[in-house]
């Protein structure tokens, strides 16, 4: 996991230091896009990129550009309009750190830096993989994917919904662009056959669910030094969770249950899909 969190983090090092017209946009863009994440979404770029038999350089630019769009995500989901957080990775958020017009644009340039990224130089063996791969990280981030559940998630504040509902929002304001982040690596790399991605998009939905559940327990039982944003948010904004539907054990239940899933769907791969593997479980336990 290191070796990947050390590779990203060089490839954003690098992308983020090109200048800029507006050196306070660049500063609020390094500042929320080279904080101290997981960077679990290009980790399992780069899981997924060796399970097909891929090398990892193939798959910086994509895992670069997953985290970016994440680390917008997360400047938008912090705003006072949003979920009003102000602590975010351990440190103050980038409305707060600097003020929330500055967040706003660091949120939308975070966000078209992913996509030129991509676009920009040849990504895969051949254009037409590369467009897939274009095509699927908007489809997953946008109006059908991220942004879609971070709307119903607004739209749920104060409601009851049923479980079937809820776990469409956390599919799609979490498990899209972990979904994404799968199958880019797994697009990455030359001849991943069509059996492969399905078996990847098999394991990413499972996973993707699990994250969010698991998020959602955090939120309850973790503390805000660990989990480095303030703990309890979800219970304070009467956020509908996971936790708040089926209780903590029930919630801990599905997601040990969506983690052995998700190592099922990988059945047809040998040692290298040990990573995924080794990822699902951590996935349910992490603490931070
Ligand atoms: C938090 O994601 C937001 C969700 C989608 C649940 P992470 O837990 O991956 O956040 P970082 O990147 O490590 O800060
Ligand atoms: C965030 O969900 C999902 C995003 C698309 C950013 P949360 O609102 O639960 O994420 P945290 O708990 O603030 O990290
Ligand atoms: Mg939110
Ligand atoms: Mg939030
Ligand atoms: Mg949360």
């Amino acid at each position: 996991m290191s070796q990947c969190q050390q590779r990203v983090n060089q490839t954003l090092n690098s992308k983020l230091a090109v200048p800029l017209p507006s050196a306070q946009l660049l500063a609020a863009m390094q500042y929320a896009g080279l904080g101290a994440g997981k960077r679990i979404r290009p980790v399992l770029v780069y899981g997924s990129n060796q399970a097909v038999g891929g090398d990892l350089a193939a798959a910086d630019i994509a895992a670069c550009a997953v985290e970016l769009i994440h680390s917008y995500s997360l400047v938008h989901d912090d705003l006072p309009s949003m979920d009003d957080d102000d602590l975010r990775r351990g440190k103050p958020t980038t409305h707060k750190a600097f003020d929330e017009a500055t967040a706003i644009l660091a949120g939308d340039g975070l966000q078209s830096l992913a996509f030129q990224l991509l676009s920009n130089g040849q990504l895969a063996l051949d254009a037409e993989t590369q467009l897939a791969m274009i095509s699927l990280l908007s489809e997953a981030s946008g109006a059908q994917g991220m942004v879609a559940g971070q709307s119903l998630d607004f739209e749920a504040v104060g409601k009851q919904l049923s479980l079937s509902q809820l776990e469409t929002m956390h599919n799609l304001k979490t498990g899209a662009l972990i979904r994404a982040s799968v199958l880019l690596g797994g697009l990455s790399h030359g001849d991943t056959s069509g059996s492969q991605l399905d078996a990847l998009g098999q394991y990413a939905q499972a996973i993707g669910l699990a994250f969010q559940v698991q998020d959602d327990i955090l939120d309850v039982i973790g503390d805000s030094a660990t989990l480095g944003k303030p703990q309890g948010s979800d219970q304070q904004r009467n956020k509908p969770t996971y936790v708040s539907l089926l209780g903590l054990e029930a919630a801990r239940a599905r997601a040990t249950e969506l983690a052995n899933q998700a190592v099922a769907a990988l059945g047809e791969f040998d040692a290298s899909a040990d990573r995924l593997r080794e990822l699902a479980s951590y996935i349910i336990r992490r603490l931070h």
